[in-house]
């Protein structure tokens, strides 16, 4: 893997022209001299799942890419927060995917989810498109993509926009999930006018109501009081300009749970978050804790909790992987009540993907996958899902005979119908 060096902006063009991703092309941007411009598509419309041509089918990987520099507090543009890109993708993840999917039969074009996206997906000629783009702007920035592509009519990997919006705001949804799962009572602040008819029990925790990556998520936000919880949620209005989420605050177990598939979506395992300072409740996964992750917790997986309780949160995940409509990949995060029941926190549908970091990666990885396996696999859920590539028929030529043929099928993986024909 390239290593960037600290402080350096970051550009994926030198390491994507490196060794193994020599073949892979770059539409990105940031690959100067590589941003060929995509072949024109073949006319008429694109309406099925199947390649258009032979040979080697065509993948966009669709990403934002992390800049390099963070934005100091002495920087000028100090209202920007520090954590502005905290939920973009390194190059070193972009580049990973990039070649696996390269070695799995695609040509593969790097994509920044920027405003040029539209028109190299239009004449990108693709057949499917790898989504983890994040986006920018409000709450409704990571079903850009996906919106997108439906637009164009491309097969794309992961969940619609209808999930990715829906899950970006939290108080929407824990509201599509109210009455089946249970989520911390919690209240919804506009503007610091809604803080006047406050009525939830303290502590609570206040955070902003759709960023990701534990953006606006210090260890201080947990509030004891009103006039903590005032405080909190003026800076938080302020940095962020996004509602202000107040939830009761869990003081239990921190668990996460990664979800592959679609119509029997199963359960990949469970990542038990164990702070390794300070009270074992109190623990707030916060933008510090997240990266300094080495230091501050510990991934017990499976969970160090009772049997019962991990079955309940496997349950729950996968309740809400279906009243959520997600497809293809999610985490769910929860915390696990005093009652021993797991209370939902959020959804994640598009789960950081990192070979080293991603929590689904590490969760998968204890849990005897490998890194590639993960990805293959949601690959192969969205490539069946919408027919990009077509069950498998295995013809066994010892037993080839003219008639009858009976269609027997012996396996059915979650991923794909594996026919063998007699
Ligand atoms: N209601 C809550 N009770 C206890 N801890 C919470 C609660 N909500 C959030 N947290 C803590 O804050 C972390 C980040 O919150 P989360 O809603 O998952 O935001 P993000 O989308 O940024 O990951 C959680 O992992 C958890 O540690
Ligand atoms: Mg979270």
């Amino acid at each position: 893997m390239t290593q960037v060096p600290e402080g350096q902006p970051l550009s994926v063009g030198p390491n994507l022209r490196q060794g193994p991703l020599d073949h892979v092309e770059a539409g990105h941007p940031e690959m100067s001299g590589l941003d060929a411009e995509p072949e024109e598509p073949p006319s008429g419309p694109r309406l099925t799942g199947q390649p258009q041509r032979r040979g080697r089918r065509r993948l966009a990987l669709v990403c934002n890419v992390k800049p390099g520099v963070a934005v100091a507090p002495a920087h000028p543009a100090a209202e920007i927060p520090l954590d502005e890109n905290e939920e973009f993708d390194s190059p070193e993840t972009i580049a990973a995917l990039a070649h696996l999917f390269s070695q799995e039969g695609y040509s593969v074009t790097v994509l920044e989810a920027d405003r040029t996206l539209p028109r190299r997906l239009a004449t990108g000629n693709f057949d499917l498109v790898f989504n983890i783009a994040e986006g920018r702007g409000g709450r409704c920035r990571e079903a850009l993509v996906p919106a997108l592509c439906e637009l164009l009519g491309l097969h794309y990997t992961g969940s619609d926009p209808l999930t990715l919006a829906a899950t970006l705001d939290k108080d929407v949804a824990k509201r599509l999930l109210l009455g089946q799962v249970k989520t911390p009572a919690w209240r919804v602040v506009r503007t610091l006018a809604d803080l006047r008819d406050f009525d939830l029990p303290y502590p609570v925790i206040a955070k902003p109501n759709d960023e990701g990556s534990s953006k606006g998520i210090h260890d201080d936000c947990k509030c004891a009081d009103f006039t903590s919880l005032e405080s909190l949620c003026r800076r938080l209005l302020d940095d962020y300009g996004r509602p202000v989420l107040v939830e009761a605050f869990i003081r239990g177990p921190e668990v996460t749970v990664g979800v592959v598939g679609n119509a029997r979506p199963e359960v990949v395992g469970l990542m038990h978050v164990v702070p390794t300072q300070g009270e074992p409740g109190d623990f707030i996964y916060s933008l510090q804790a997240k990266r300094d992750f080495a230091a501050r917790v510990r991934y017990a997986i499976p969970p160090e909790l009772p049997h019962d309780v991990c079955q309940r949160l496997e349950a729950a995940a996968l309740a809400v992987f279906r009243l959520l409509d997600c497809r293809d990949v999610a985490r769910i995060d929860f915390r696990v009540g005093p009652d021993g029941e797991p209370y939902f926190i959020e959804a994640n549908p598009l789960p950081g993907l990192s070979p080293t970091t991603g929590d689904i990666v590490l969760t998968a990885k204890a849990m005897g996958w490998t890194w590639e396996a993960l990805i293959t696999r949601i690959l192969r859920e969205a490539e069946f899902r919408q027919g990009v590539l077509r069950p498998i028929l295995v013809v066994r030529p010892e037993q080839k005979r003219k008639k009858p043929r009976t269609l027997h099928v012996v396996s059915l993986p979650t991923t794909a119908a594996v026919a063998v024909v007699r």
